[in-house]
């Protein structure tokens, strides 16, 4: 259960992101549990929130580092982990950054295309080196979730697709400085439906025969991450069903012997620990609509302009009558809105607003448009 304490909340100017860190414990604790029951290895996706505090975290929890940029590998390592529990994914990396992560002799490069391959060879071929991968491969199963975050299909730029591994595997026999280790797989975010996670093990069987029939053996699968979480009713289910969804993957996937199993969870770790704290600035009566806007914008939270996401919203001052508000930001833009007709308490100025569900993909996609300044963040231990 989320821990909102209002009088504590009312000592920090808002806007601010207020992070539960018993509610992120008991989450990791079950996730790092049923997991556990398999021995499956789970790295935490940092580009959820990079936060040091959530960082912390993990790596006292035990989850390695999924990484997607430089940065994200400095903050993994300057905050702990050991560069042998982070991989490296992206489809642009940089030759700074692949350098960088060579110099570290991080785990693994999850590598998307058979151009990257060459360039991480050569890169590693001047510093004398041998970089561990895992091809990326893109496995054309729909993740049923918002287009903007699917991965795994074939119009998508992310992976190797089905019919480019005869080619690959034969480019890599001549790459010197790449040792295959793994395969990964990574089809979208925020999926609800579980039985799209068992159409990704029967992809991931079938390539698992290919690979095996060509006499390659691979020490790890990476099934990737995007479990997702309620935005509809954080009360209800504050931590997801991580029995559910690991258990699936120990029925369907068909593991080698001596083989790991990754994952790379984001959001299901993170999202329902981070509120979005605001406070109402006005209200403004319209023809069909009162607006409620908040001193909170699309630069502290942009989930719902960039992909209509739903956010629950709550006024923690007020508990009088029920009415429907626009409740929006004060950025000059349209879609700086964060939910349309959202009936809640009568709502007056000063009145301190929750946005739940924001400790993934909220404060790391902050902006500073409009010149704003960079919401703080709180930490309720
Ligand atoms: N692995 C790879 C290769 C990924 O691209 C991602 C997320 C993850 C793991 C972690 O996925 P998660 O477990 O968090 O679903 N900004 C969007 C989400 C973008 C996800 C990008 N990739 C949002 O706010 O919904």
């Amino acid at each position: 259960m989320l821990n909102l304490n209002l009088e504590e909340l009312q000592q920090h100017p808002t806007p601010f992101y207020a992070y539960d860190l018993n509610l992120l414990r008991q989450t990791l604790q079950a996730a790092k549990q049923e997991a556990g029951k398999y021995n499956f290895y789970v790295h935490y996706a940092l580009k959820a929130n990079a936060n040091e505090p959530v960082l912390d975290e993990m790596r006292r929890h035990g989850f390695g580092a999924d990484c997607v940029s430089g940065n994200e590998i400095k903050a993994a390592i300057v905050n702990g982990f050991a560069p042998e529990q982070v991989v490296f994914a992206g489809v642009g990396k940089s030759d700074d950054e692949i350098n960088y992560a060579l110099d570290q002799d991080i785990f693994c490069f999850n590598c998307e295309s058979g151009h990257e391959l060459e360039v991480l060879n050569e890169l590693a071929g001047k510093k004398g080196k041998i970089a561990r991968i895992a091809l990326r491969i893109n496995p054309n199963v729909n993740a049923n979730t918002h287009k903007y975050i699917t991965t795994g299909l074939e119009e998508n730029k992310f992976g190797i697709n089905a019919w480019e591994l005869e080619q690959v595997l034969a480019q890599l026999q001549q790459l010197e400085h790449i040792n295959l280790i793994g395969i990964h797989f990574h089809i979208g975010s925020q999926i609800t439906d579980l039985s799209v996670f068992r159409n990704l093990c029967t992809r991931v069987n079938e390539f698992q025969e290919w690979f095996a029939s060509r006499n390659v053996s691979l020490q790890h699968i990476n099934v990737g991450g995007g479990l997702g979480v309620d935005y509809y009713h954080p009360e209800q289910q504050p931590v997801p069903d991580f029995e559910a969804y690991f258990g699936l993957f120990d029925q369907f996937l068909e593991v080698r012997p001596g083989q790991e199993v990754h994952f790379e969870l984001g959001r299901a770790l993170v999202a329902q620990c981070g509120t979005l704290i605001s406070k109402v600035l006005y209200i403004k009566n319209g023809q069909n609509t009162n607006f409620a806007i908040l001193d909170a914008g699309m630069t502290e939270l942009i989930r719902p302009a960039l992909y209509q996401s739903y956010h629950k919203i709550e006024n923690l001052s007020s508990g009088r009558g029920e009415v429907r508000y626009d409740v929006v930001g004060p950025i000059c833009e349209s879609s700086d809105c964060f939910g349309k007709a959202v009936l809640l308490p009568e709502t007056k100025r000063g009145d301190l607003i929750a946005i739940r569900t924001a400790g993934a993909y909220g404060e790391v996609m902050s902006s500073a448009y409009n010149l704003r300044d960079k919401a703080k963040a709180i930490y309720m231990p």
